[in-house]
């Protein structure tokens, strides 16, 4: 098979190339580098089946040219900061939206018949029915989860007029080696600048189910593997659920920090466009035979010695797409 991944060089993106290439397939990462980093992906560089290209999905005519020969493509691409889209209203229809309806015009011009997408549980929004089943409908409270939602629907057209076969997957938060951004991130950037106090945004009682990426990867590839739709939509996720503060917890006893204060900036919610519960149905996914290989607190913990472990890729991600809190 061969695959070419958008984002591949970002968090998730670069465990797919991992796991392709360790599946003997040819890949081709396409990447403008805006969030990804080299260092995820250079092991490869000398691997005679894999291939970078610096290129932007907004650039039609490069990704159509680089699409040539193509079995499948993973797209990962996306502005994938769910907070600023309230801050700047276009940039998620701009990146997610049209980004995606690029790749599927590269796919239609090349007759490239599979795409597996990342979409997000934000396309819930607020849902009232915890765990969140994959039949629950679009009421996403931010304008990425809107972009992702509506991208979900190009993807299902596109799949009606030309027959492609889609692998949509509704992630959850991932948490693991390569992280670059999130919760984890946010409170050791702040612990780096304070160890003595840690400053949360809402109450500390919104709750949150996070997957380990690796677990995350088995998921993904147990799908395409398994599931024989037209469009497959997976909900991704860990049954378990655990609030910010006990996240926080988690976090600094990890980081061996002692007598951090907690603070907390109010209101049942992180930011505007947040959602307080996070937790999906993973019932689907089980049936294919998946099961998370680490729990929550453990994803948290591994992600936490790697960002201490790595303090260079917090460095290189600050200032692109760093966390705003
Ligand atoms: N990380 C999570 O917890 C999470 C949760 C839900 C959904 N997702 C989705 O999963 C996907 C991957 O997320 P991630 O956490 O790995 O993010 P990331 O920022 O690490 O990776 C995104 C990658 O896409 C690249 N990219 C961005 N815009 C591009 C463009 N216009 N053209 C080409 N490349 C571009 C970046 O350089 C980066 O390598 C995204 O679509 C995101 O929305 C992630």
């Amino acid at each position: 098979m061969k695959a070419l991944v958008t984002g591949g060089a970002g968090f998730i993106g670069s465990h797919i190339v991992d796991r392709l290439l360790e599946r003997g397939d040819e890949v081709v990462v396409y990447d403008n580098m805006s969030t990804g980093l080299e260092d995820f992906i250079s092991q490869h560089f000398k691997n005679h089946r894999f291939k970078l290209i610096h290129g932007d999905i907004l650039d039609l005519e490069r990704l159509t040219k680089e699409m040539t020969g193509i079995d499948i493509v993973f797209h990962l691409a996306a502005h994938a900061d769910v907070r600023s889209g309230f801050i700047d209203h276009k940039i998620d229809i701009e990146q997610n939206l049209m980004g995606t309806i690029n790749v599927l015009e590269a796919m239609k011009i090349n007759g490239v018949k599979k795409i597996a997408f990342s979409s997000t549980s934000s396309v819930y929004g607020d849902a009232t029915i915890i765990p969140t089943p994959e039949n629950y409908p679009f009421f996403p409270t931010s304008l990425y989860g809107s972009s992702k939602a509506s991208a979900e629907t190009y993807i299902a057209t596109f799949c009606e007029y030309y027959d492609m076969t889609a692998y949509i997957f509704r992630f959850v938060s991932w948490v693991g080696e390569r992280y670059t951004h999130g919760l984890v991130f946010d409170f050791l950037s702040k612990l780096e600048k304070d160890p003595t106090c840690l400053h949360i945004l809402g109450d500390g009682t919104q709750k949150k189910s996070y997957l380990y990426v690796r677990d995350g990867v088995d998921a993904i590839f147990t799908v395409i593997d398994k599931a024989k739709e037209k469009m497959n939509i997976y909900n991704l996720g860990n049954d378990e659920i655990i609030d910010v503060t006990d996240s926080a917890k988690v976090i600094i006893g990890e980081a061996g920090y002692k007598n951090v204060r907690l603070t907390y900036e109010g209101g049942d919610k992180g930011w505007i466009g947040d959602n307080k519960y996070v937790l999906l149905d993973t019932k689907k996914l089980h049936s294919l035979g998946w099961k998370a290989g680490k729990d929550t607190r453990e994803g948290l913990r591994i992600t936490t010695r790697y960002l201490l472990n790595n303090p260079g890729v917090i460095k290189k991600r600050n200032g692109r797409l760093a966390p705003k809190s």
